[in-house]
């Protein structure tokens, strides 16, 4: 892994940041790229004191235009990008899908799911020229169940799922993988963005009995990132504490 470019989408705080700690462990280079520029500033700084080479580039990962300019700032800064970790993501909020506008569905498909596809799109042609690379998205497990209020977040969680799947099969004999973490209820800022009944329902269904902390999803994304997990690809690893029933 030593010497090895990472972007990491989100990966100013929480779940994110921890994967660019665990991944930066192993020599890897680290790019944030996340909306809020002063977050990701600080993590960068954050990093760097942990003696990690990190740098952060403020991107809108549901922009595409901020998306291609950020991968192309990647590839002129270091040459070659090794592995993307597609974590950005919001909730959207707890609401029947009765009271969902449209402006929020478009929202949370934007920002967890069309930007998932046009980070692979972007990176994608450089690594089918190395034939090498690796991508690990962070999905859910609302897009295996479907969490009811989170009617949004969970078919685009499905959707990054599928996405995996079916990428996966395409660049499967060119030396890229790609898979995906389907976490349960993380300790994050994140659960904020939802009501406590949802909190509560998804909480509850964990057999372990307890929430999830960010460096347990960021070791099995550091796993799939690795040659490790060389024969791997188009799979979704839960990190659920038990939760998921297939
Ligand atoms: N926390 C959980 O319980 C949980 C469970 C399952 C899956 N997940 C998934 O894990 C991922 C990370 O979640 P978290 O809990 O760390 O969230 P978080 O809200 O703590 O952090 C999300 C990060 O993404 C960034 N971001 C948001 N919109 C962006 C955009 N348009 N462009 C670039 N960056 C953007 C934010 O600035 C922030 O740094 C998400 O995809 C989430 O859906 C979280």
């Amino acid at each position: 892994m030593n010497g090895r470019v990472a972007i990491v989408t989100g990966g100013a705080q929480s779940i994110g940041y921890a994967i660019a700690e665990r991944l930066a462990k192993d020599g890897v280079k680290i790019v944030l790229a996340d909306i809020n520029g002063e977050a990701g500033a600080k993590a960068t700084v954050a990093l760097s004191e942990g003696g990690a080479q990190a740098v952060c580039i403020q991107t809108d990962i549901s922009d595409r235009a901020s998306v291609d300019a950020m991968t192309a700032d990647v590839l002129k800064r270091y040459g070659q990008i090794d592995i993307l970790v597609n974590n950005a993501g919001i909730t959207g909020g707890s609401a029947p899908l009765w009271e969902q506008t449209d402006e929020n569905w478009d929202r949370v498909m934007a920002v967890n799911l069309t930007a998932v596809f046009y980070a692979c799109r972007a990176v994608i042609g450089p690594m089918r020229e190395r034939k090498s690379g690796a991508i690990v998205s962070v999905a859910s497990i609302a897009g295996k169940e479907g969490n009811p209020t989170l009617l949004p977040y969970s078919v685009s969680k499905a959707g990054v799922i599928c996405l995996t799947k079916a990428l996966a099969k395409e660049v499967a004999t060119e030396g890229i993988r790609v898979n995906c973490v389907a976490p349960a209820v993380i300790e994050t800022p994140m659960l904020a963005q939802m009501s406590a009944e949802t909190v509560n329902y998804m909480t509850v269904k964990i057999p372990m009995g307890r929430l999830g902390k960010p460096q347990e999803v960021a070791a099995v994304v550091r796993f799939l990132a690795s040659d490790d997990a060389s024969f791997v690809t188009g799979q979704c690893y839960d990190v659920s504490g038990g939760r998921a029933t297939y």
